[in-house]
């Protein structure tokens, strides 16, 4: 079974996308093993401490280089991404010629208390993750406008239309992953 780490974008314990997370590894039945990754603990970026490269920054480009693919489950901050996943992001990127995103199977994700749903952090998003070599799902675009009674704390999805869709998201994302990911 393919194994993907999935990214929140969002620190906050009650985080709205966490659960949107929990909503599409539900939805994806079990046919996908999903674990997450810490992002909270990484400092902020800065080149002088590749001298002696943290522990969580090991951690972490070792979790993102063991997985098959990633989802990327994200906020909108301000018309953009939230800066500690782009920080995040950052640290796969270097050193020079350890980029761990290179060849990965990516999807995106994200919900916003908006109507659209995190849909320009999510292009932001998408167009930094290109720009890094991943490969990057197109479609479905999964642009959720949160409502309270959406997700519940387990992960269950209420609406029977929501929870078809994010259904039919992680079965793309499955056969995006055998079909451009490395074996
Ligand atoms: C600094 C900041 C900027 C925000 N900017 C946007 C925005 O541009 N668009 C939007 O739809 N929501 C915006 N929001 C509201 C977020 O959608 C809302 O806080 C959401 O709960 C964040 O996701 P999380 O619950 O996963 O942390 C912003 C929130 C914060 C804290």
């Amino acid at each position: 079974m393919k194994n993907v780490t999935v990214l929140v974008g969002s620190l906050r314990r009650e985080s709205i996308n966490r659960k949107l997370a929990r909503a599409i590894i539900g939805a994806a039945g079990g046919k996908l093993a999903f674990s997450f990754a810490e992002i909270g603990d990484l400092p902020l970026y800065n080149d002088d401490l590749w001298a002696s490269p943290p522990a969580a920054v090991t951690r972490f480009k070792s979790e993102i280089a063991a997985a098959d693919a990633i989802l990327l489950v994200t906020p909108e901050y301000n018309r953009s991404l939230p800066a500690v996943l782009k920080n995040a992001v950052d640290w796969g990127s270097k050193p020079k010629g350890e980029n761990v995103w290179a060849g990965k199977p990516v999807a995106i994700a994200g919900t916003s208390v908006g109507a659209i749903g995190a849909a320009v952090a999510q292009a932001h998003l998408r167009s930094v993750m290109i720009v890094l070599d991943a490969v990057v799902m197109g479609q479905p675009e999964v642009q959720i406008a949160w409502r309270p009674d959406l997700v519940s704390a387990d992960g269950a999805v209420a609406d029977p239309a929501v929870a078809g869709f994010l259904g039919g998201f992680a079965d793309r994302f499955g056969q995006w992953i055998d079909r451009v990911g490395n074996g």
